[in-house]
């Protein structure tokens, strides 16, 4: 069964993100390592930088950053562009343990919806995203409760 099939995405995601737990240490790795790559970011439309870096399964780190575009919807979010280099890098069978995304405009940001499902797909039950809350804390918590309706492709 695919991860996007496995009811266990429809989980408690408290009782998820528990299953999944990283260190401080690694959080905090994760989240530099985001704030890091958002200093690539091409955004000279909305200034607003976003940096992703991306756990995988297998504990190996791939970040990204936002590439925007004068066609302004051809603009890339960051965490397409982390998860797309992860798919390059590693091949399609990669599963995010954890993705964290920073920006350098101190702002509260959550991935953005179109990202939600994005990262769905690559996804476990137990997927931890991190992001900066409105209080300037980072913060946690699954795929599944961000997006609980997520689409899944039944042929
Ligand atoms: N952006 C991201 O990179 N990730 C998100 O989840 C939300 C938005 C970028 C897209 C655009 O370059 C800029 O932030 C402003 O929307």
């Amino acid at each position: 069964m695919s991860p996007n099939q496995d009811p266990n995405h429809r989980k408690d995601p408290a009782s998820l993100s528990d299953q999944n737990p990283l260190s401080p240490a690694q959080a905090a790795d994760l989240q530099q390592r985001a704030v890091a790559v958002a200093h690539h970011a091409y955004a000279p439309y909305s200034n607003f930088r976003v940096g992703a870096a991306v756990l995988l399964s297998d504990g190996t780190i791939v970040t990204g950053c936002n590439v925007e575009n004068a066609s302004y919807r051809l603009t890339t979010c960051a965490e397409q562009t982390a998860i797309a280099a992860a798919i390059s890098q590693h091949g399609p069978a990669i599963r995010i343990r954890a993705i964290a995304v920073a920006n350098l405009n101190s702002t509260a940001s959550q991935p953005c919806g179109a990202c939600h499902q994005t990262i769905h797909e690559f996804s476990t039950p137990h997927t931890l995203i991190f992001f900066p809350a409105q209080d300037g804390s980072i913060a946690s918590t699954t795929i599944a409760e961000l997006l609980p309706g997520a689409f899944i492709l039944k042929k």
